[in-house]
């Protein structure tokens, strides 16, 4: 089974992920163990304490590339915090969309969900922009509030659980919650959301194994194989043009 990561922190020295291109290494050595052929390099973008853009992104992951092991293809992009000037800075090019597909992970902020988020949504929508939203069964509000995350993929977004939520790396109430999202279809991806070898590991197919069992191969194939080659395609295509 082979896998496309779309969300995780590997590259060195720019947000809470691996300190040093050997950490980096290590990370994608597993990953590559673990059946992941591509996966997008996705640090944090989050004003006062990552002040990364798509420059330093695209940078740090091209010299990245150098040092990694064959078997893993690296491609751009950014876990984002919403931020009140979002859609400007993704036109400006200051905020990459995944490698420039125009897929955004999107992340709230940890203990609070700001107001209009269906407008926001519908706003990134019509400027050509889908919105990811980055793990819910880990936030504290919208873990509780599975109708709100319905409204919000009507608006247009799509919405990413963690692998290691799944697996119980989290805790069961997190993996509870993972389930009933799953089970209600609100899932549109998988991810590792990898930042370590140890504690949070760029790794898919145990989860992977797990959706297969308690919700069947069509799921499973659907948010950890289908969705992420829809990614693929449309990364593809933007640089053909
Ligand atoms: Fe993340």
């Amino acid at each position: 089974m082979s896998f496309i990561d779309i969300h995780c922190h590997i590259l060195p020295g720019i947000d809470d992920g691996p300190g040093a291109v050997q950490d980096s290494v290590a990370m994608a050595k597993m990953a590559i163990d673990d059946g992941i052929t591509h996966m997008f390099a996705t640090p944090h973008i989050l004003d006062g304490l990552y002040r990364n853009g798509t420059a330093v992104i695209k940078e740090t992951c091209e010299k990245l590339k150098g040092s990694l092991p064959n078997g893993l293809q690296l491609l751009y992009g950014a876990d984002v915090r919403i931020c009140h000037n979002l859609l400007e800075r993704i036109e400006n090019e200051d905020i990459p969309t995944l490698n420039g597909s125009g897929y955004l992970l999107l992340e709230f902020p940890s203990l609070a969900l700001p107001p209009r988020l269906e407008d926001l949504i519908l706003e990134l929508r019509q400027h050509k922009v889908i919105p990811i939203i980055t793990h819910p069964e880990r936030h504290l509000l919208l873990a509780r509030r599975p109708a709100l995350l319905r409204r919000l993929r009507e608006c247009g977004a799509m919405s990413q659980i963690t692998a290691q939520s799944i697996t119980g790396g989290f805790g069961r109430e997190i993996r509870n919650v993972s389930y009933a999202l799953l089970r209600m279809g609100l899932v549109d991806f998988v991810a590792s959301d990898g930042h370590d070898v140890r504690m949070r590991p760029p790794q898919l197919s145990e989860a992977f194994r797990e959706v297969v069992s308690l919700f069947g191969e069509e799921t499973a194939m659907r948010i950890f194989v289908r969705n992420q080659e829809e990614i693929l395609d449309a990364v593809y295509s933007c640089s053909a043009r």
